[in-house]
């Protein structure tokens, strides 16, 4: 069983790398196996709706994201993380959700009951809006999002400095736990 963690920051060692790294390490000594992927070098393109993917079966721009799509495709859990640009999740990010829901839509409905939810990183604000965003593609794509004792958001600026939000890695510590023995009990 595996959880694929996308980290949807163009810094690669940035904070919501750092984040997403933990939240894989906690995935792992939960006995799943855990596979980060980083947006970090990519640019992705918004859903240009052409609807191909109904008839290819992934989606057919030419960017990366048909090969992370078919990771997500093969797990059982996904896990999102965003930096908060400007009080949002960041465009990529949500251009890569919207992607991949409509291919899951488009065929077989792949994500049905794959277990995960969003993280977001931000210097100061802007999270709550930006979860918000990134659970409108769990939620219209029959997904199941566990909680935590707060909701899914850090703080950190510069690189490494989210490691002084304990409260915030403590947080995503038990939702990615949580990630992890749902997928269990599903199984
Ligand atoms: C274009 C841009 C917009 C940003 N907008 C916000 C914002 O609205 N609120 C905030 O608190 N931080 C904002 N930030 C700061 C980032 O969220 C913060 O540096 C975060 O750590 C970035 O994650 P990363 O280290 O993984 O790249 C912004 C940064 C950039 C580059």
């Amino acid at each position: 069983m595996r959880v694929v963690l996308l980290s949807g920051s163009p810094r690669p060692e940035g904070n919501t790398f750092q984040v997403v790294e933990e939240c894989a390490s906690v995935i792992r000594e939960q006995g799943l196996d855990a596979e980060v992927i980083s947006l970090a070098g990519m640019k992705i393109e918004s859903c240009t709706a052409c609807r191909r993917c109904a008839k290819e079966g992934n989606c057919v721009l030419d960017d990366g994201l048909a090969g992370i799509i078919d990771r997500i495709r093969d797990a059982e859990g996904f896990i999102v993380a965003s930096p908060v640009y400007f009080g949002t999740a960041r465009g990529d990010v949500m251009a890569a959700l919207q992607r991949n829901g409509m291919v899951s839509m488009s065929t077989s409905r792949f994500l049905s009951w794959k277990v995960g939810g969003p993280i977001a990183v931000a210097r100061r604000g802007g999270h709550t809006a930006a979860i918000q965003e990134m659970l409108m593609f769990f939620f219209i794509n029959n997904m199941i999002v566990p909680g935590s004792t707060y909701w899914n958001m850090l703080f950190g600026k510069e690189p490494g400095e989210v490691w002084k939000d304990v409260e915030g890695i403590t947080t995503v510590r038990l939702f990615s736990e949580n990630v992890a023995r749902l997928i269990r009990k599903i199984a």
